[in-house]
């Protein structure tokens, strides 16, 4: 398995990294208190791919998903769109907070990485 460090403790809160994990972008956001509630206000029977944020998270200030759109494969751009997350301007696929598709073509959510089954061990805060 890749291993990825990452010091989290340089991302401030409300800001986005990316670093490359086995040649594929990988997204994490430092999430605001916020940002946090506003994923948990949303009813997942309304998504088009039911995921609950807590489902998605270790910890829920720090977001870490693949920034490869489920839709063609581009790499959505962080802090657009109309959910307050990202927006993949191939075909105008907009996701929210939680990294979940909310409108246009893609299919599924941001995909979590599966080295976030380690997480936060992988993920090196110092
Ligand atoms: Fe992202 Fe088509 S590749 S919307």
């Amino acid at each position: 398995l890749a291993k990825a460090e990452v010091e989290l403790a340089s991302i401030p809160e409300g800001k986005n990294v990316t670093i490359k994990w086995r040649g594929k972008p990988v997204f994490i956001r430092h999430r605001t208190q916020d940002e946090i509630a506003e994923a948990n206000t949303v009813n997942v029977q309304e998504l088009r791919d039911p995921q609950q944020d807590a489902e998605r998270v270790k910890k829920p200030e720090w977001l870490v998903m693949l920034g490869v759109c489920t839709h063609l494969g581009c790499v959505p751009i962080g802090e657009a769109g109309d959910y307050g997350g990202w927006y993949c301007p191939c075909h105008g696929s907009h996701y929210d907070i939680s990294g979940r598709i909310r409108k246009g073509p893609a299919p599924l959510n941001l995909e979590i990485p599966a080295f976030l089954g380690c997480y936060p061990y992988a993920l090196t805060q110092r």
